[in-house]
């Protein structure tokens, strides 16, 4: 339905805020404008956006207005109660009329075409599938969506059940427990899709549930590492990049990427823990050690591209396409 954006429609731009509210319990929701009074860049159902929000400190927001209009663009920011400065920078500091630097849109989590759509969201994870479920509905694609949280207090958007009536169904977790994963899933349906994005034990567990669906019928996102992606032992390697003949040493506590910005190799980043997918890199020969969390399985074993902001080597020298 619609795909991946690719590199060159990232743009960054100075923005203004212009407008925020609460959308629950610890989620405000930032509504922002281009500061020269321009169009926002078109965007489709899946993207996420960049807050570039000081020196060294930026994270990834899904957009979750409605991409039609183009006039803002929104997010919609949890509070993390164990926040890494991300969020409780942006709760904190970021108010109506603040003028801040965004990158995006990217788009590793498109709406593919399929016979029908099961959504599960987890808290804050409704926020991509909001415009997805609007374009299945503006479609008249079938789709239902399954919407756990804490408590209904902490769930934003509530308000897409009494707005799609029968297709929604709200589980929150203080009155009904964890979601009915194997109702949900123990039977796989030929042409289905499946999208979830939520925290990592929800991604998990849907990823488990779906061992036995056909290749291709799961689509996540992640904003977390996997637990353990990122461990393992760190040995030293070489890199070479084919395009200019250059062998470069990548030390047991330096990243690819680090030994890259070091000898000024540009390669783009944004999260720089394996899960956004935007430092993709061909990997032209060698054996990567995968630690990132935004490969499947298949695109993991075939060894063609890495993650070089946390994937390292298991071999002496890894040539990539750079
Ligand atoms: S920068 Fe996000 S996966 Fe590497």
């Amino acid at each position: 339905m619609n795909t991946k954006l690719s590199d060159s429609d990232v743009v960054e731009l100075e923005v203004v805020v212009v407008a925020t509210h609460d959308a629950a319990d610890g989620i405000r929701a930032f509504d922002f404008a281009r500061v020269d009074g321009e169009p926002m860049p078109p965007w489709n159902p899946g993207a996420h956006i960049d807050l570039l929000l000081t020196p060294g400190l930026e994270r990834q927001y899904s957009l979750c207005g409605d991409p039609n209009q183009l006039e803002t663009w929104r997010v919609a920011v949890l509070r993390e109660p164990e926040s890494r400065g991300g969020s409780e920078w942006v709760h904190e500091r970021l108010a109506e009329g603040d003028k801040l630097r965004i990158r995006g849109p990217r788009n590793n989590f498109p709406l593919v075409e399929a016979s029908e759509y099961i959504f599960i969201a987890g808290g804050i994870g409704i926020t991509p599938l909001l415009p997805m479920i609007a374009e299945c509905e503006a479609k008249g694609r079938p789709w239902t969506l399954t919407y756990g949280g804490r408590s209904p207090s902490s769930m934003g958007f509530t308000h897409i059940e009494s707005e799609y009536d029968g297709k929604v169904t709200l589980w929150p977790q203080d009155s009904r427990g964890l979601i009915d994963l194997a109702a949900l899933l123990n039977t796989p349906r030929d042409g289905a899709a499946v999208y979830c994005c939520g925290p990592g034990v929800l991604l998990d567990a849907v990823e488990k549930s779906c061992e036995h669906w056909p290749d291709g019928s799961l689509h996540l996102e992640r904003f977390r590492p996997k637990a353990g992606a990122l461990d393992g032992v760190s040995r030293s390697f070489e890199i070479e990049l084919d395009q200019t003949g250059l062998v470069l040493t990548v030390g047991e506590n330096e990243s690819i990427v680090d030994v890259l910005d070091k000898a000024g190799v540009e390669v783009p980043t944004s999260c720089r823990e394996g899960t956004c997918g935007t430092c993709e890199t061909v990997v032209l020969d060698g054996i990567p050690d995968h630690r990132d969390s935004f490969l499947n399985d298949f695109e993991r074993d075939s060894n063609e591209v890495m993650m070089v902001c946390c994937s390292r080597a298991k071999c002496d020298r890894l040539v990539l396409d750079l």
